[in-house]
């Protein structure tokens, strides 16, 4: 069948093409240690789930407002002002099927041919084929890793030209850990405000920051920048209700209101009871966030310090999310038996078949030389993969 254009200009997402071979290995017996995986090891807390299911019990299985439910946007307006001092409306605030779905009605909405939209590399790998097939052009600033990976003014600077409209700001990081300090945030909100930019700012992974780094949102800035900033967050990460499916945007009431106009038409509400659910963990206080962020936070500690005891493996220290991101450059072209690891994509899969582990390669965020590795998983299960991927280097021959 024919197919329309825009579909040839994406890929599948890599992190859940890795998932899927990993899976595939472990159907037929084979012991895998999970690194790819971008959601926490932990189990929904219980008071979210009871929420969920007394919503079941009560009959709350209905059709609710496309844009989602009034109870769950007065928690959303309430975790803006408590976390991030935003005060925001409840119509300037719309819930969907994850941050995810967001970000790609965001594009819907503000995206079309002919605009240019700036993404920070490495990047998140949904950003670039959420924005193509809006038929807009993503443009990549390259960061550097000597400075973290952070866009900096002159970076910004540089690729704008008349046709940019928006810049897709993640803070902490996915794949890189790294997040942005307030003067780092004001130094770009200049070129932003100078040169009218939108910003999207994705900041889905807000309570995973470590070292008592403070988390701090573009659009608490100024006014002006809020007026043009719409921040995408949600339960997913936070509350581990990855497959609960509820994310937010909060920004100008007009896109808002658009998106919920193309949520009208494709999706309609976000799933009832996961409504109620995200209500819930909104307002259940932040213990269980915190014990699971002082749990990241050890296995991070671990995994960099194995990481860098690794032959031709070097790691930045992650401020925050939970994946480490290693730089693996040095150790491409080096040979296994006959054959020559070319690229982190090469080199992940070695690591799946020789050392049964699996690493998300770099190239689909943008880094070639870098893997991502999620610490996402029990540290024991870290200790063993860690054993087992610096066993497989020094099989590598040069
Ligand atoms: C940077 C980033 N943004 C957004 C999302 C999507 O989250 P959700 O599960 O809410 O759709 C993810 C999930 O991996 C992510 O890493």
């Amino acid at each position: 069948m024919k197919l329309a254009q825009r579909v040839n200009s994406v890929q599948p997402s890599a992190t859940l093409a890795l998932s899927a071979k990993a899976k595939a290995l472990k159907a037929q017996g084979i012991e895998v240690i999970d690194f790819g995986l971008g959601e926490p090891d932990f189990d929904t807390p219980e008071a979210v789930k009871n929420a969920a299911i007394e919503a079941l019990r009560a009959g709350f299985t209905k059709y609710t407002a496309p844009g989602g439910i009034d109870e769950l946007k007065a928690a959303i307006v309430e975790k803006f002002q408590r976390d991030n001092n935003l005060r925001y409306e409840k119509n300037q605030i719309v819930v969907s099927c994850g941050a995810k779905h967001s970000l790609y009605n965001l594009a819907q909405v503000l995206f079309e041919r002919g605009d240019e939209v700036l993404i920070p590399a490495p990047y998140w790998v949904s950003y670039p084929d959420q924005v193509r097939l809006n038929d807009a052009t993503p443009v990549f600033i390259e960061t550097r890793e000597e400075n973290r990976f952070l866009l900096t003014r002159e970076l910004l600077s540089a690729r704008i030209t008349p046709r940019t409209k928006a810049l897709i700001l993640n803070t902490p990081s996915n794949p890189t850990g790294s997040a942005y300090t307030q003067k780092q945030l004001e130094e770009l909100a200049e070129v932003i405000l100078e040169k009218r930019l939108i910003v999207i700012s994705d900041e889905i992974y807000e309570p995973f920051v470590y070292d008592q780094f403070k988390h701090v949102s573009i659009a608490a800035l100024r006014p002006e920048l809020k007026d043009r900033t719409i921040v995408v967050n949600g339960v997913s990460k936070s509350y581990a209700m990855t497959g609960w499916r509820i994310g937010y945007a909060a920004g100008p009431k007009d896109v808002i209101s658009a998106i919920e106009t193309v949520q009208s038409q494709s999706t309609s509400n976000p799933t009832s009871i996961a409504q109620k659910a995200a209500v819930a963990a909104l307002r259940g206080g932040s213990r269980f966030t915190e014990m699971m962020v002082a749990e990241f936070d050890q296995r991070r500690r671990y995994i960099v310090k194995r990481l860098n005891q690794m032959p031709a493996v070097t790691c930045l220290m992650p401020m925050g999310a939970f994946y480490a991101f290693p730089n693996v450059a040095a150790l491409l072209n080096h040979r296994w038996r006959d054959r020559a690891l070319k690229t982190a994509n090469d080199l992940a899969e070695y690591f799946l078949e020789e050392a049964r582990i699996a690493v998300v390669a770099g190239d689909a965020f943008g880094a070639p030389g870098h893997l991502r590795i999620s610490y996402a998983t029990p540290l024991s299960a870290i200790e063993q993969g860690m054993d087992r991927m610096a066993e497989a280097i020094m099989k590598l021959k040069r």
